[in-house]
């Protein structure tokens, strides 16, 4: 068997951040940011475990991981959490200390927890290396985590053959895709606690989705939208700013509740004005969307979870008549600005440059990208990010 080589986006949540984790709708699309993935077979009986991004190196011996973890640990096709036993002796295997819940770390524990589950679902271990490369920020709000979980669970399937192997630059079935976002999610559990989904299935399927309580709706009918992303390059953890939230939701139920509600009735706005526009661009159009991203940016402020840095963002918008909000968990991360078809080319110029004086990296980019895709090695792209 030769290499296998998937990619998976990373997203961006246009409304419904944390709102979504209380049951509320939240509307996201993928970026053409992704995650690659090549795997090879090994010949020893290590497997290897190279993330450059996180600065992690690891390999294991067949034999050690046989040795402390009984497999099979369950059928591939049912897609189940890691237990608490379980989790204690992967951190033991990854060398980790029991309370430390750093993201390289659950990094670590994410890849260990998926190979033993589907790599090793017959009860022998293949060896493998492995190596992921982000070309998106990490911890950043952009789905970074997701995007590394979706390719470590379509990879693994794919090696166990529970799932076929593509030719190359295509996608799976719908039954194929559902099962790589479960195991997905699991993952990014593994990650976070208890996300709510939506950054593994943007990551799986791709383009634009409406999502709530894990079901997912593609948007059909979504004009070409165009954001500038910005990064604070304020590092934060997506498991802290939901728990921040969290707190604020249980002191004050009956204020935090209407804010939710709120960026619920942002989110379904956001989905009919999407439509309208794809249908008849109109000016009146574009100016609700940013009203929505002005009001949802403040509801955030609200639920504890804003940042001086993404305010500062926020304000460099506003000197240029743009719109911006935080995305993802917050409290740093990126914000995105929306750009407008009549945008002229030299307010976003003369933007971006103020951005580089101040240090911060931004990019433009168009949403909805394809969702988690199968790669034929021989792409002299993909040779030189893996070289
Ligand atoms: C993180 O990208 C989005 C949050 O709503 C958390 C989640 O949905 O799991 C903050």
């Amino acid at each position: 068997m030769g290499d296998i080589t998937v990619s998976a986006p990373g997203k961006v949540i246009l409304h419904g951040e944390h709102a979504v984790v209380y049951g509320k709708v939240a509307i996201a699309a993928s970026l053409n940011l992704r995650t690659y993935l090549r795997m090879r077979r090994g010949t020893d009986n290590l497997i290897s475990l190279d993330l450059p991004n996180i600065a992690i190196k690891k390999s294991w011996t067949t034999d050690g991981i046989k040795s402390q973890v009984s497999l099979p640990l369950c059928d591939p096709n049912k897609p189940v959490g890691v237990s608490g036993e379980l989790l204690t002796k992967l951190k033991d295997i990854a060398g980790v200390d029991q309370h430390e819940s750093d993201t390289k770390q659950l990094a670590v524990i994410t890849f260990l927890y998926l190979y033993c589950a589907l790599a090793a679902h017959k009860g022998t271990l293949p060896a493998i290396g492995l190596k992921v490369v982000s070309v998106q920020p990490v911890s950043a709000g952009l789905g970074s985590s997701a995007s590394f979980s979706v390719c470590l669970a379509a990879s693994l399937l794919q090696l166990s053959g529970i799932i076929s192997s593509p030719a190359g630059d295509e996608v799976w079935s719908e039954a194929e895709r559902d099962l790589i976002n479960s195991w997905a999610f699991f993952g990014e559990k593994i990650l976070h606690g208890n996300p709510s989904g939506i950054d593994n299935s943007v990551s799986t399927y791709g383009g634009a989705i409406k999502f709530k309580s894990g079901k997912i709706t593609p948007l059909c009918r979504v004009p070409k939208l165009q954001i500038l992303l910005v990064n604070t390059g304020v590092p934060r953890s997506t498991k802290v700013l939901v728990a921040r939230c969290r707190e604020r939701y249980q002191k004050y139920p009956d204020i935090i509740e209407p804010v939710l509600k709120s960026i619920e009735a942002i989110s379904h706005r956001c989905e009919e004005v999407l439509a309208e526009l794809a249908d008849s661009p109109s000016t009146d159009l574009y100016e609700t969307l940013e009203d929505l991203i002005d009001i949802n940016q403040h509801h955030l402020g609200a639920l504890c979870v804003n940042h001086p840095a993404l305010e500062e963002i926020v304000r460099t918008a506003a000197k240029y008549g743009l719109h911006a909000k935080l995305t993802g968990a917050g409290g740093g991360g990126c914000a995105f600005i929306f750009i407008k078809p009549d945008t002229p080319l030299t307010t976003l110029a003369d933007i971006k440059s103020e951005f580089a004086s101040q240090k911060l990296s931004c990019w433009e980019t168009s949403v909805g990208s394809p969702g988690v895709t199968a790669h034929s090695g021989d792409d002299g792209h993909l040779k030189q990010l893996f070289s």
